[in-house]
């Protein structure tokens, strides 16, 4: 599928639920309003969307929340999307805390890659920011998920008071296990706006002052619009630069949030509820038709430059 600019839109990330065991600074407000499970769309109906999507040449999928782990039988989805024919890579994104119990389901069914949120390895400041005192099940289901043999990458939003020696302990972390580590710009929405991110470019300016080399790396390490770099030609790190790093023009994807709304753009509103087009009765053919016509009006990009979204991230899943 190509939109109006020329972009081919191959990637759907999909929320499963809006409920989450953490409740991250930048993620959240304090009171989080929860769907009503019948809000929510039933795995039927994701794997409606899912078929029409990947009739269209949408060949990654990207699992997500909330915590994706908390819906009842998220591994039944995981297998049958999987299974979907025409689809080609399921990946998931967690925090973790549930993982160690499904990982040997998830190495089964063949689930091609898993992104953890990671953004300290200092417990006091993972109390901090995500309100609960879970890092070592975090740092432990990482270290599991590793040696099950799935693909994994970590995610971290670096964070105005992220000190440099949290910094390099990530970098050290990942470096042990050889995996990816990616550093997420922090996005302003308008439950965050209290919240201070740190650029791309001060993250590697305070690794370099630290003696590591960074040399840029144009390996492809998923769908995703990561800039990578080596550190000390080794261990990948990756920037996702929403802001500093615009990368709208290039963007290839939707998202389905847990109440059925096709995103077409992270930021503003534009898409179409797929929910109460299933809910109608649409067969098949009527919700192509919804998709292509979707995809055909997705914005140029976002504007986060000139005010903070006005959606929580939980709704749908970044
Ligand atoms: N800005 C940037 N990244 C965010 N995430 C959640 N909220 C934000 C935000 N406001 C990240 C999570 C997770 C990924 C899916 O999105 O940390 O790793
Ligand atoms: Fe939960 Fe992820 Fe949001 Fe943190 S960022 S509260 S782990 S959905």
């Amino acid at each position: 599928m190509r939109d109006q600019y020329g972009r081919e839109i191959n990637y759907l990330r999909i929320s499963l639920t809006d409920r989450c065991n953490l409740r991250c600074c930048y993620c959240r407000p304090e009171v989080a309003q929860q769907l009503a499970h019948s809000e929510i769309l039933t795995y039927e109906e994701i794997l409606a969307v899912c078929r029409a999507a990947a009739s269209l040449g949408i060949r990654r999928f990207k699992v997500t929340g909330g915590e994706p782990l908390l819906r009842r039988d998220c591994v039944f989805f995981l297998r049958k999307l999987k299974q979907l024919a025409g689809c080609g890579k399921v990946t998931l994104t967690t925090n973790g805390i549930l993982l160690p119990e499904v990982l040997p389901e998830l190495v089964r069914l063949g689930l091609d890659g898993i992104n953890i949120s990671l953004d300290t390895l200092d417990r006091q400041r993972y109390v901090q920011i995500t309100g609960a005192d879970r890092l070592d099940e975090v740092i432990s289901a990482v270290s599991q998920a590793c040696a099950a043999g799935i693909k994994v990458k970590l995610n971290c939003v670096p964070l105005q008071d992220t000190s440099e020696a949290e910094l390099l302990e990530l970098v050290t972390f990942a470096q042990k296990l050889q995996v990816p580590l990616r550093f997420i710009e922090l996005m302003p929405l308008s439950c965050n706006n209290a919240v201070q991110g740190l650029s791309g470019s001060e993250i590697r300016s305070r690794l370099t002052a630290a003696g590591f080399t960074l040399t840029p790396d144009k390996t492809i390490y998923g769908g995703g619009p990561a800039v990578y770099y080596r550190l000390d030609g080794q261990t990948p790190v990756g920037f996702i630069e929403p802001l500093h790093g615009k990368f709208c023009s290039c963007c290839n994807r939707i998202r389905l949030t847990a109440a059925g709304y096709l995103k077409t753009c992270l930021y503003g509103h534009s898409g179409v509820d797929l929910r109460e087009l299933l809910r109608s009765g649409a067969d098949a053919a009527v919700l192509r038709q919804a998709l292509v016509q979707a995809v055909s009006q997705k914005p140029l990009g976002h504007d986060f430059e000139h005010a903070p979204a006005a959606f929580t991230m939980n709704e749908i899943g970044g």
